[in-house]
């Protein structure tokens, strides 16, 4: 699919003013221009599920990859519930309800999105816990990194002086980060 098919069915399936909300159409095109980085069943962690538009945007934007997206919330994701059953994206898109710091998941890591808890030191706590896990060469997806949410890039800034990567250039609210 194309980017405006999927942003059409994506606008037939959630509301607009809702999805805006938490992603912006350049954070939609930086999904969907990540296809060619991301390998074939690759194992995805999202952090932050929310109204579940960036998970469903992974899915939609990477379906020829065949890969599976963990995305952990600890908040109300019956509305993501929703939309992905009605997407037929059960399969691709496994919920896990609870928190970020305490889910207990030790898989390697494809690719990571960051998108949950804003607060500095809970991206940093965040990004201890999750960043490790991620496997060399996998993608590091931190959204939200500008100047409205200066904690996210105060954590983010940090764990780059200490990591390792190569950077994507987006244009969008995304840093993108190939871990070394
Ligand atoms: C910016 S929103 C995520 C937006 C989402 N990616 C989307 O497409 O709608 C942040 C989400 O992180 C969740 N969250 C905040 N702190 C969390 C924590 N410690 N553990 C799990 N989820 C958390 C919130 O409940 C919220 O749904």
């Amino acid at each position: 699919m194309i980017f405006d098919e999927i942003y059409e069915k994506l606008s037939e399936t959630i509301p607009p003013e809702e999805f805006k909300k938490h992603l912006s159409k350049a954070d939609l095109i930086t999904i969907f221009g990540l296809d060619k980085y991301v390998k074939p069943k690759s194992c995805v962690v999202e952090l932050g599920t929310g109204s579940g538009t960036s998970a469903i945007m992974m899915a939609l934007s990477w379906v020829a990859s065949n890969i599976i997206i963990y995305s952990i919330d600890n908040g109300n994701t019956d509305g993501a519930k929703k939309l992905i059953k009605n997407l037929g994206l059960n399969s691709s898109i496994k919920l896990i309800q609870g928190n970020t710091r305490e889910v207990d998941f030790n898989n390697p890591i494809d690719v990571l999105h960051v998108d949950g808890d804003s607060r500095y030191a809970a991206v940093i706590q965040d990004l201890i816990k999750w960043c490790p896990l991620v496997k060399s060469g996998g993608l590091i997806l931190f959204h939200n990194y500008n100047s409205t949410n200066l904690g996210i890039v105060k954590a983010v800034d940090e764990w780059l002086s200490e990591n390792a990567g190569s950077h994507i250039s987006v244009k969008s609210t995304y840093k993108v980060v190939i871990k070394e």
